[in-house]
């Protein structure tokens, strides 16, 4: 059994989370979930990044503590993942005892291999970026207040991570890996603006900031809050801790983040693993931003989308459907509430809800429910279901390439295949006849629709787990999707025959369109 860690960013935690931050976590899910229902061993991981000025700042303007603003924002983030179905493995805090030890071991470990030095630290700081920025960044973010960054000149004795020496080291990775970084014009962006002009060292403590993790054996000196979140995705699975455990699960197969922080995670991090003794991640895959309303997110224009608003509207399937068949997951996208609504009608309810609904009604009332396996298919049959085979042939690697959309345009031409075969082979007047017995013609259409939907419930279970799971203990009551594999399910002839096939209760009900 092939193991697979995959892994979101852990998210800051000054405020809730918006949709652009479950947008992530939801791709992350449904790859992971996919990888189950391959037979891999999975381990999901997720959290929340606490430390830093942003956190320190935006506790001490709400007259909190930094903790007790970590606490609710963090369960925030919980309670939205559980709400939205992700299916995440562990959920990691950078608070957590667990992850403080491992950060200081961490530490030690760069400290005597003897990549960390004593300098002072003059120069540009973003806040909202928690980010080293150069002169001319500095001046870009002065210049356009609409990205709703600001920079601030600070000055402090410091200790810096010696990264200018890991530039072979990156290089290598970066440009010897092809697959390290994907997609590939993220690759690309990477080497052209970052690799080529060289990596600099970066200062990796703070003295004038107490919100952090002590540096060991220096005290004043708190962990840069970047240097401190990188390590999630080794202290969550026992580095420091347990070591078989982190034996078993690094590297990760995959770190799902947004386009926005690939070079922390390209070039700082692996140079961080490298110094510390340890492998890179096998590949990171930087995602595009959501706008809404074709705007960037923010609360100066007010556009902050609740995801658990829509979640209440439409149900969480309609949120995860709808982002991750409206945009391409590499590349830049948009939330657009028309469109949710829209795609909640067309494809959910009208689509895969309605062939669900008119298939079992029909084989009830013609069949009795009965389902008759069919050993053989006429030619049109196999030819239909063959589609499906084909389909699932390819799935693994568009998934592996997070190509959400592509698959669930592809699923939902074999649904629109699906209810054009009941509409061509008119069941109901099928049913009228009484001569010839029209049964065992009734009883191939239905095996083959019960087939077809089958597959389709597979293929459409890591983005919809709820429904999936209702219509597949329609065929196999009783033994729930998780305890499946693809494999398993590819098995032809898996619905036993003269199962009796119910009903399951409406998958997608009607909803109204929100006032404007
Ligand atoms: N805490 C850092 C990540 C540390 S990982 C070791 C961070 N946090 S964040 O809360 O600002 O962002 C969390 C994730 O959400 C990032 O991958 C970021 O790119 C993503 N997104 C934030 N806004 C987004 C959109 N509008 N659209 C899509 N993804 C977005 O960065």
């Amino acid at each position: 059994m092939a193991k697979f860690f995959i892994t979101t960013a852990i998210h800051y935690v000054n405020g809730p989370p918006h949709i652009g931050h479950v947008y992530e976590t939801i791709g992350a899910d449904v790859l992971a979930r996919h990888h189950r229902l391959r037979g891999d061993e999975v381990l999901f991981l997720t959290g929340t990044d606490e430390h830093g000025i942003k956190v320190q700042r935006k506790a001490a303007a709400e007259g909190v503590t930094p903790r007790a603003l970590a606490d609710r924002n963090s369960l925030k983030f919980q309670q939205a993942f559980d709400r939205l179905l992700i299916s995440n493995d562990d959920f990691i805090r950078t608070t957590d005892r667990r992850h403080v030890r491992a950060v200081q071991r961490f530490w030690q470990a760069v400290e005597t291999h003897g990549d960390i030095y004593d300098a002072k630290y003059e120069g540009w700081y973003c806040i909202q970026d928690e980010n080293f920025v150069t002169e001319k960044e500095a001046k870009e973010i002065q210049e356009h207040p609409e990205l709703g960054k600001t920079v601030e000149w600070q000055s402090e004795d410091a200790k810096f991570f010696r990264l200018s020496a890991f530039q072979g080291h990156v290089e290598r990775l970066i440009e010897g890996q092809a697959d390290f970084i994907r997609p590939e014009n993220r690759r690309n962006e990477m080497v052209s603006s970052y690799l080529r002009p060289g990596l600099r060292d970066v200062c990796v403590s703070r003295t004038t900031l107490d919100w952090g993790i002590p540096v060991p054996n220096a005290p004043g000196h708190v962990v840069y809050v970047w240097f401190d979140a990188l390590i999630n995705y080794i202290s969550a699975i026992g580095y420091g801790g347990d070591e078989e455990v982190f034996r078993r699960w690094w590297p990760a197969d995959v770190h799902v983040i947004g386009k926005d922080i690939v070079k922390f995670h390209t070039a700082l991090w692996p140079a961080m693993l490298h110094a510390a003794g340890l492998e890179p991640p096998r590949r990171v895959f930087g995602h595009g931003f959501l706008t809404v309303g074709g705007k960037k997110m923010g609360k100066t224009l007010g556009n902050v989308v609740d995801p658990l608003e829509i979640a209440a509207r439409y149900g969480p399937e309609a949120l995860r459907y709808g982002l991750l068949r409206e945009n391409d997951f590499g590349g830049d996208g948009n939330y657009d509430a028309d469109a949710i609504h829209t795609r909640y009608h067309s494809d959910l309810a009208n689509g895969l809800g309605n062939l669900v609904n008119r298939t079992l009604s029909m084989l009830e009332r013609y069949l009795y429910g009965c389902h008759h396996a069919q050993p053989e298919l006429p030619e049109a049959e196999t030819a239909l279901l063959a589609r499906f085979g084909a389909l699932f042939a390819r799935l693994d690697e568009m998934m592996d390439a997070f190509r959400f959309s592509q698959v669930l345009a592809e699923i939902w031409e074999l649904i629109a295949a699906l209810n054009k075969y009941i509409d061509d082979t008119k069941p109901w007047e099928l049913a009228k006849a009484q001569k010839p017995d029209p049964r065992p013609r009734l009883h191939q259409i239905f095996a083959t629709l019960a087939e077809g939907l089958r597959w389709t419930t597979a293929m459409v279970a890591p983005f919809l787990p709820d429904a999936a799971g209702k219509i597949w203990s329609v065929f196999h009551p009783g033994r729930p999707l998780e305890k499946w594999t693809f494999r398993q399910i590819a098995a032809r002839g898996a619905i036993p025959d003269q199962t009796v096939l119910a009903k399951p209760p409406v998958l997608f009900p009607r909803v109204e369109k929100p006032s404007a």
